[in-house]
């Protein structure tokens, strides 16, 4: 049985009212936080329209969320997983596109009011608007980041936005999936006006009337808005005409993008620039300039054809499937406390102190006080040490005041969160204090007591540790059930990791808390079981083992670097190693030796080199040469140290890179079979976001499913008969072939 439109459009969330001539369309899908768009919604939509078009007394149309702060967040992506087959999504792509193209041409004025995030296809629906109108809150995002999930536009996004501001800053937008802030966005052309959140409604109303009275022309200074600059210069004279000239960027810009070798130009540069981020792992990027391209060359109708077939075949590609798996655990991960017990709360953390204002605890006082936005008192030993921690916080908010993400009032008000001394006070009220002394047990210890000695007993202690088991550091405690692990990567503002290390005594209330605080500081949380090394740490080891193991053997340095860059990673193992520092590395080995035995025990092979004071970029001395703190080439003399000569050998690229990244996978099914993971979806959220292991290939677990446990299994065995121990495959590895089982439902 057929819907009444009015049922569908009730289940749809719009509500269709005319206000002095202006049929007002309010969308706010039910029972879901944010609006986002399927056919359904898109039919309900053109019904609407199509009344708006019949009634005499409507003039133009505005169209509005009802969402507090979210205009459209894009397409519904559990939708697009449905998807079977690539004609499938591309008959969906084409259905979205018409819908759009009518809305462009509809013969009377749309605009579209926009507050929150608009994205994707709720970018592509304002885009076919005539005007769009946005608020000035800091909730309020535009882009198009379909190729964040290995996507493309495919609604017309890849044509409409070239065409309004121009294919240099619309491929910057497209092929990168960054979204814009209201300001920038009206910068660029892609909102025409920027208003504030209580004048939106309003103001939309009286900008479509005024459209509709033609009181009100759009002029815009880009793209498509050539031809209104060059026909307004035919309209109002002159003035308009050299108002366009005005603008060198934009003739600069059409020169290069309206001539066939100009428009060769831009775009081998674009491709260049791609290819060297993407090592062609990433399809989608690289579809989405072509389609763009061949909306240039031959036209809107041909473009959107060649948005459509790319949308489709780019669904259904293993790469989105693995980037879309990868949004859902996030999102989940978001979800969750941290507990098996979804009852358990967080408390509240009203203050955080730091103990340590070193790298780590500098970082740490910054996401605290400026993204959790808590007052926070830092104590170091010394006051070099109180300084530093300062020094770190104020020059990453001067970096933002200058890319003006703050303005200098906000960044002062954010520093003025941040006090540092030598001693204990300030601590009594804080709620949650974060250690980040020396990596040194007894002093940790004698930390804890002084801490304790001195907080409330609600106050939850947190180690920042990277190696020393948080059970281990409990034993200081009076309050064990109060300890816990907050695991940050380096750089803190910028990793997005954080793992929280939980040990068999720690409180349920403890953890949600410290889920919840790293979630406002902007991390991607997962929680997992105490072990040496935890989890990113332990499945890290092997993986640099293997590295220097290579290097035993007389591999190149700069090839074996190229083999993981080729295989996905965002560094080689020997560039993160001088990141990291030689020692630094070296002395983890030990650790990892004397809790799993001889199979991680580190190869002798670096020791010459960190005897000769190579310790990495902070020495300005290690595998590779610095030239005024930038990274050149390997430096020859560091063979000196290592097989040389005749000692050296070649390996294939491929097989470098399988043997680390099967010590990487076959560890972190190790941490699964013991139960450091609570889930196959933390490790892969953990390789990912903590390690750089390739998203496109969805992490360790993601890696097996697809390759085949048993397959897996058989190149571990391989290895194991050629190179020894170190490759004897995880029991649980074994269990999986047996059963015939894989990490992830079939
Ligand atoms: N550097 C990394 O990449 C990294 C990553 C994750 C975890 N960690 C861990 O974080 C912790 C700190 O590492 P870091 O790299 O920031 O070291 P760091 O040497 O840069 O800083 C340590 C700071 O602690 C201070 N300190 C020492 N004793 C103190 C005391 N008794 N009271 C107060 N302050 C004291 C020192 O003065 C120094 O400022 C270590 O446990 C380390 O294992 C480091």
């Amino acid at each position: 049985m057929a819907i009444k439109v009015d049922e569908l459009e009730v289940r749809q969330g719009f509500t269709y009212q005319v206000e002095d001539g202006v049929a007002v369309i309010t969308y706010d899908l039910p029972d879901s936080p944010v609006n986002t768009l399927s056919p359904e919604t898109g039919e309900v939509f053109s019904r609407l329209m199509t009344r708006a078009e019949q009634q005499a007394d409507v003039k133009a149309v505005v169209f509005i969320s009802g969402k507090k702060d979210n205009f459209v967040a894009g397409a519904k992506i559990d939708f697009l997983q449905t998807i079977k087959t690539a004609e499938e999504a591309t008959a969906i792509s084409r259905n979205g596109q018409e819908g759009f193209d009518r809305l462009d041409a509809f013969p009377k004025p749309v605009v579209a009011a926009i507050h929150g995030s608009c994205l994707g296809g709720g970018l592509e629906w304002a885009l076919a608007c005539d005007y769009r109108i946005a608020t000035d809150s800091p909730k309020t995002s535009l882009g198009l980041p379909e190729v964040q999930l290995g996507l493309i536009p495919g609604a017309g996004g890849t044509q409409r936005l070239p065409a309004l501001i121009g294919v240099q800053a619309a491929l910057d937008l497209i092929l990168t999936g960054k979204s814009l802030k209201p300001a920038k966005a009206k910068k660029l052309g892609v909102v025409d006006e920027v208003v504030p959140v209580p004048l939106l409604r309003k103001l939309a109303i009286q900008r479509a009337k005024e459209l509709a009275e033609g009181t009100l022309k759009v002029e815009r200074t880009r793209g498509q808005g050539l031809k209104s600059v060059v026909e307004g210069g035919k309209k109002k004279g002159l003035a308009g005409f050299f108002q366009g000239l005005a603008n060198k960027e934009l003739w600069a810009e059409v020169a290069l993008e309206d001539n066939p070798l100009g428009r060769k130009l831009v775009f081998d540069e674009a491709r260049k620039q791609l290819l060297k981020k993407t090592r062609g792992r990433y399809p989608a990027p690289e579809r989405a300039l072509q389609v763009v391209r061949v909306g240039l060359e031959s036209g809107h109708k041909a473009g959107q054809e060649a948005e459509a077939r790319a949308f489709g075949e780019l669904v259904v590609s293993d790469v989105s499937k693995r980037l879309v798996e990868m949004f859902f655990a996030t999102t989940a991960l978001k979800k969750e406390n941290g507990t098996s017990n979804p009852s358990v709360k967080p408390r509240d953390v009203k203050k955080v102190a730091v103990l340590g204002g070193g790298l780590m605890g500098g970082g740490i006082a910054y996401v605290a006080s400026v993204l959790q936005g808590v007052p926070v008192r830092v104590k170091d030993k010394d006051d070099d040490g109180v300084r530093r921690a300062l020094k770190q916080v104020q020059s990453i908010l001067d970096e933002r005041t200058k890319k003006r993400s703050l303005t200098p009032r906000e960044a002062a008000a954010k520093m003025a969160l941040v006090t540092a001394g030598t001693d204990y006070s300030g601590f009594k009220s804080a709620d949650l204090v974060i250690e980040a002394v020396f990596e040194d047990l007894k002093l940790k210890h004698r930390i804890i007591a002084e801490v304790e000695a001195v907080t409330g007993e609600h106050c939850i202690f947190a180690s920042n540790t990277s190696s020393i088991p948080i059970t281990e550091l409990a034993k200081g405690s009076r309050r064990p059930s109060q300890v816990i692990g907050m695991h940050y990567f380096s750089p803190v503002n910028k990793m997005p990791l954080l793992e929280i290390i939980t040990h068999p005594g720690t409180a349920e209330w403890v953890t949600a808390t410290c889920v919840e605080v790293g979630r406002k500081q902007g991390k991607t949380v997962i929680v997992v079981n105490d072990g040496p090394g935890f989890y990113t740490s332990r499945i890290l080891a092997p993986y640099m083992n293997e590295a220097a193991y290579l290097l035993a053997e007389g591999a190149d340095i700069a090839e074996l670097d190229k083999a993981l860059v080729d295989f996905g990673f965002p560094v080689g193992p020997i560039t993160l190693l001088d990141e990291v520092g030689i020692d630094v590395a070296q002395k983890v080995g030990p650790i990892m030796e004397a809790a799993f035995g001889k199979r991680m025990a580190a190869p002798k092979a670096l020791e010459g080199v960190v005897t000769d004071g190579r310790l990495g970029r902070k020495t300005q001395k290690g595998f590779y040469l610095y030239e005024n703190g930038k990274k050149k080439e390997v430096d020859p003399t560091v063979y000196n140290f290592l097989p040389h000569g005749k000692d050296r050998k070649s390996f294939d690229r491929q097989e470098m890179a399988e043997r680390l990244v099967l010590q990487m996978v076959n560890e972190a099914v190790r941490c699964m079979g013991e139960g450091i993971l609570r889930s196959p979806r933390d490790g892969d959220v953990g390789a990912i976001f903590g390690l750089g292991f390739p998203p496109f290939l969805g992490g360790p677990f993601r890696y097996v499913d697809s390759r085949g446990p048993a397959d897996v299994l058989r190149k571990l065995e391989h290895y194991h008969d050629k190179l020894g121990e170190r490759f004897t495959p995880a029991p649980h590895l074994v269990e999986m072939v047996k059963a015939g089982k894989t990490f992830y439902p079939r």
